[in-house]
C-alpha cells in the first residue's frame, strides 16, 4: 500500500521536472491568463510553477487548479490575506511549508483533491493546523493512511465538511475524528475500509452525511449514529445491516445499501424518519415461507457483538425482518435486482406514504393485490424483468392503484391483467407490457370476471398517455383497440403481422400520436403505398425491419422529425421525398440496410445537403451487382448507369441480330422453296445461274 503513493508521485515528479523546463516563458506570459471577476481570480491550467504575486490583493476566491505548482511556500499567499476559498485540485502539491497559511485567517474553504500530500505529511498538517477557522477541507485523492489523515485533521474544530475520498485508509479508529464537534458532511468514499472501530463517529454529534460507499465493509451492525440523515454504504461487501435496537428517534431520511451482498431486508431503526431506502443488486429474499412459523426458536438469529472484553448478544427474528422497522415514511424503496420471490402479508401496509417501488429484476411468481395494499400513493410500479404469470386482484377491489402513472410489467409471463385491474389505475399514463404473451379483448369485457383474465383490454383508458406492447406475440388488431384512450406514445414493434397490411386500426389515436413505433411488424407496401397522412402531431416514426418497397406517404404529417426506415426493401428514393414539405421539420432520418439501386439515387445530393440522413456512412447501393457505399459512389455515377444501359442494348442487340439474320434467311428459303413460280420469275428476271 506504501508503494502504491511512492510511484505516484515518481511519476508526478518526471512530469513536472518537463513542465518547468518549459514553463519560464509561459509564467510570464500566463500571469495575464488569469480572469478576474469581482473577488475570484481564476487561474485554471495556466501551467503555472508558482502563485502569481501580482493578481488584486483583496481577492477572496484564488482558483489554481491544474498548476504544476509541487510547493506550496511560506511567502506563497502572503499577497493575499482575504482568500476565503483556495483551490489547488491537481498541482502536484508534495508539499506545504509550515507556515504557508499563517495569515490566512479568513480560509474558510480550501480544496486540494488530486495532489501527492502524502509526501510531506506532517509539514502539510502543521500548516493545516494554522487554519483555526476552515469550514471546508478537501483532501481526496492524495494517497493518504489514516495515520495521516488523523493528524491532518487534529484539532481542526471548525470543519463542516470533509472528504477523503480516494485515498488508502484501510481502517477507522476512534481517534480519526476526535475533535470535529461541527463536522456535518464527511466524505470516504472509494479507500479500502474494511473495518470501523465502535466509537469512530462518537464525538461527530452534528454530522448529517456520510459516504462510504466503495469500500471493504463486510457488515454494518449496531448502527446507533441517531442524527445522521443519509448514509451511503453502497458498493461494499456487506452481509448484514443491522440497526441498534435502542428505541432513540433515528434522523435517518436517506439509506443507500445497493451493490452489496445482503441476503436479508435490512434491520431498521424502530423509529426513524426514512423516506429513501436503495437496496438495488443485492441477494435478498423474504425466507418466512420457506419455514414453518410453528418453530420459532429456528428462526432467529444470534450476533456477538465483541467490543474489548465485552461481548453482548443481539438476537433478531430474521424471519420479521421489516416489522419492527419504522417504514412510515418511506416514499422511495428500490429492491431490483434482488432474489425477492414474493412480499410477505402486510409488507407494503407498512409503508402508507410510498409512492416508488421498484421490484425490477427478481423473481416473483404471483402478485396479490389487497385493500391497502399496494398503498394509496403508489405512484410509480415497475415489476418488469419477473417471473409473473399471474396478478390477483381482491373482488371488490376499486380505486387501489388511484394514483399510479407509471405500470412497468415488462418482461414477465402475463397472458393477461385482472378486469377492473387498469379501470381502478384512473391516474395512469404509462404501461409498459412488453415482452409479455398477452392478446387483446377483441371487444369490451365486462367489469365482472369469471376465471383467470385470458386478454387485455386498454378501450376507454382516458389518461393513457405511453403504452408499449412491444414483443408481445400480438395478432392481427381488431378495430380500435385503442379507443378512448390518449395514447400519444404508442410502441407496438415486433409483434410480426399485427397491422395486416394496413394502418386503419390506428385511425381513432392518429391525430395525438406523437411517437409511434411499428419496427419488425411485416408492414408491407406491395399493394397500397402507407398512408400517415392522418398523423397530424407524429415526431418520431420507426419503420424499420419491415417489408417495404415504396417510401410512405407523410401528407399532412409535417410534425415528423425523425424517421427510421432501415431494414426495408426500398430500392430507390422518390424524388419527390426530397422536395416534399416532409422534410422542413425532418431532423433525422435513418436509410440505411435497404437494397437500393445505384442508378435510382438521383435524391441522394440534396438530401447529402440536407444533413438529415444519420447513417449516411453505411447506406449501401448495388451497381452491377457490386455493392458499393453511398458515400464513396464516383462523381459520374448518373453517367456510368447510361452507358450501362447503352452498354446493355448494344449487347442484346449484338446476340440478338445473328439469330434474327438467321431466322430470315431461313424464312425467305422456305418461303421460296413453296413458292416456285414466284422464284421462277425472279430467276428469269435476274438471269441468276442455276445450281438446279
Ligand atoms: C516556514 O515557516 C516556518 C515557521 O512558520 C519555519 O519553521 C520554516 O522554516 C519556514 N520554511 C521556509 C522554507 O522558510
Ligand atoms: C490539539 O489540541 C490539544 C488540546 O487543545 C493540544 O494539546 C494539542 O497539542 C493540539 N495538537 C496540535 C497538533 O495542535
Ligand atoms: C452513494 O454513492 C454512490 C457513489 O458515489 C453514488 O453513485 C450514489 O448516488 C450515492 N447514493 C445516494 C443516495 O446519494
Ligand atoms: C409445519 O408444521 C405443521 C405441523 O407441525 C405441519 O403440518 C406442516 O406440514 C409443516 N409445514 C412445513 C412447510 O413444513
Ligand atoms: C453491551 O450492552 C451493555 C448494556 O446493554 C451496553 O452498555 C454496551 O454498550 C453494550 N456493548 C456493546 C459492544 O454493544
Ligand atoms: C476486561 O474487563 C475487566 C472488568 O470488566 C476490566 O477490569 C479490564 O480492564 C478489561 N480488560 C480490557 C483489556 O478491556
Ligand atoms: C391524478 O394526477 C393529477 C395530476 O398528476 C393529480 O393532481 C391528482 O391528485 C391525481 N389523482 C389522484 C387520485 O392521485
Ligand atoms: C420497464 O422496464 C424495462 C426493463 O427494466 C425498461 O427497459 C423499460 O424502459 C421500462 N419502461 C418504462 C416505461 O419505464
Ligand atoms: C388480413 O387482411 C386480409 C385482407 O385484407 C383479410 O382477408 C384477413 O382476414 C385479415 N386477417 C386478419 C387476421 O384479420
Ligand atoms: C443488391 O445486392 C445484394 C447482394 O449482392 C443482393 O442480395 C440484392 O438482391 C441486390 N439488390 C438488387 C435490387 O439488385
Amino acid at each position: 500500500m506504501e508503494l502504491l503513493p511512492l510511484w505516484l508521485c515518481l511519476g508526478f515528479h518526471f512530469l513536472t521536472v518537463e513542465w518547468k523546463s518549459r514553463s519560464g516563458t509561459a509564467t510570464a506570459a500566463s500571469h495575464g491568463g488569469c480572469k478576474l471577476v469581482g473577488g475570484v481570480a481564476d487561474c485554471q491550467g495556466q501551467n503555472l510553477a508558482s502563485v502569481p504575486s501580482i493578481l488584486p490583493p483583496h481577492s477572496q476566491t484564488l482558483i489554481l487548479d491544474a498548476n504544476p505548482l509541487k510547493t506550496l511556500w511560506n511567502h506563497s499567499l502572503q499577497p493575499y490575506p482575504l482568500l476565503e476559498s483556495l483551490s489547488l485540485h491537481s498541482c502536484h502539491l508534495e508539499r506545504v511549508g509550515r507556515g504557508a497559511f499563517r495569515e490566512q485567517n479568513h480560509l474558510r474553504s480550501l480544496a486540494l483533491a488530486d495532489n501527492c500530500l502524502s509526501e510531506n505529511y506532517k509539514e502539510t498538517a502543521a500548516a493545516l493546523h494554522t487554519l483555526q477557522g476552515l469550514q471546508r477541507l478537501d483532501l481526496s485523492g492524495n494517497s493518504l493512511t489514516e495515520d495521516m489523515a488523523t493528524l491532518m485533521l487534529q484539532n481542526l474544530s471548525s470543519l463542516e465538511s470533509v472528504s477523503l475520498a480516494r485515498n488508502t485508509i484501510m481502517r477507522l479508529d476512534d481517534s480519526v475524528f476526535e475533535g470535529l464537534g461541527h463536522l456535518r458532511e464527511l466524505d470516504l468514499q472509494r479507500n479500502y475500509i474494511f473495518e470501523i472501530e465502535g466509537g469512530a463517529f462518537d464525538g461527530l454529534t452534528e454530522l448529517r452525511h456520510l459516504n462510504l460507499a466503495y469500500n471493504n465493509l463486510p457488515c454494518i451492525v449496531d448502527f446507533s449514529l441517531t442524527q445522521l440523515r443519509l448514509l451511503n454504504v453502497s458498493y461494499n461487501v456487506l452481509e448484514w445491516f443491522l440497526a441498534s435496537e435502542e428505541q432513540a428517534a433515528f434522523e435517518l431520511e436517506t439509506l443507500d445499501l445497493s451493490h452489496n451482498q445482503l441476503l436479508f431486508f435490512p434491520l431498521l431503526p424502530q423509529c426513524s424518519k426514512l423516506h429513501t431506502l436503495l437496496l438495488r443488486d443485492n441477494n435478498m429474499g423474504f425466507y418466512r415461507d420457506l419455514y414453518n412459523t410453528s418453530s420459532p426458536q429456528e428462526m432467529v438469529a444470534q450476533f456477538l457483538l465483541v467490543d474489548g472484553n465485552v461481548t453482548n448478544v443481539t438476537t433478531v427474528n430474521l424471519w420479521e425482518e421489516f416489522a419492527s422497522s419504522d417504514l412510515s415514511d418511506l416514499r422511495f424503496l428500490d429492491m431490483s435486482q434482488n432474489q425477492f420471490q414474493y412480499l410477505p402479508d402486510g409488507f407494503l401496509k407498512k409503508m402508507p406514504s410510498l409512492s416508488h417501488l421498484n421490484l425490477n429484476q427478481n423473481c416473483l411468481m404471483t402478485l396479490h393485490i389487497r385493500e391497502h395494499d399496494p398503498p394509496g400513493a403508489l405512484t410509480e410500479l415497475d415489476l418488469s424483468h419477473n417471473q409473473l404469470s399471474q396478478l390477483h386482484l381482491a373482488p371488490g377491489l376499486t380505486g387501489c392503484l388511484r394514483s399510479l402513472r407509471l405500470f412497468n410489467l415488462s418482461s414477465n409471463q402475463l397472458l393477461g391483467v385482472p378486469t377492473g385491474l387498469f379501470a381502478s389505475a384512473s391516474n395512469i399514463t404509462t404501461i409498459d407490457m412488453s415482452h409479455n404473451q398477452i392478446s387483446l379483448c377483441p371487444r369490451p369485457v365486462p367489469l365482472d370476471p369469471v376465471g383467470p383474465p385470458s386478454c387485455v383490454d386498454f378501450r376507454n383508458m382516458a389518461s393513457l398517455r405511453s403504452l408499449s406492447l412491444e414483443g408481445c406475440g400480438l395478432g392481427a388488431l381488431q378495430d380500435c383497440p385503442f379507443q378512448g384512450t390518449s395514447l400519444t406514445h404508442l410502441d407496438l414493434s415486433s409483434n410480426w403481422g399485427i397491422l395486416n397490411g394496413s394502418i386503419t386500426p390506428l385511425r381513432d389515436i392518429a391525430p395525438m400520436l406523437q411517437v409511434l413505433s411499428l419496427k419488425n411488424v411485416g408492414l408491407s407496401s406491395s399493394f397500397t403505398e402507407l398512408d400517415f397522412s392522418g398523423f397530424r402531431n407524429l415526431r418520431d416514426l420507426d419503420l424499420s425491419g419491415n417489408c417495404l418497397t415504396s417510401f410512405p406517404r407523410f401528407g399532412g404529417s409535417l410534425a415528423l422529425q425523425t424517421l427510421d426506415l432501415r431494414r426495408n426493401l426500398l430500392t430507390a428514393l422518390p424524388q419527390r421525398v426530397v422536395s416534399e414539405q416532409l422534410l422542413r421539420n425532418l431532423q433525422t432520418i435513418y436509410l440505411s440496410q435497404n437494397p437500393y439501386d445505384c442508378c435510382g439515387v438521383e435524391g441522394w445530393g440534396a438530401l447529402q445537403r440536407l444533413q438529415t440522413v444519420a447513417d449516411l456512412a453505411m447506406v449501401t447501393c448495388n451497381l452491377s451487382s457490386k455493392v458499393i457505399r453511398v458515400m464513396e459512389l464516383p462523381g459520374g455515377v448518373a453517367q456510368d448507369c447510361k452507358w450501362e444501359r447503352v452498354d446493355m442494348g448494344l449487347l442484346y442487340l449484338v446476340l440478338i441480330l445473328p439469330s434474327c439474320l438467321t431466322l430470315l434467311v431461313a424464312c425467305t428459303i422456305i418461303f421460296l422453296t413453296f413458292k416456285k413460280p414466284l422464284l421462277q420469275v425472279i430467276k428469269s428476271r435476274c438471269h441468276w445461274s442455276s445450281i438446279y
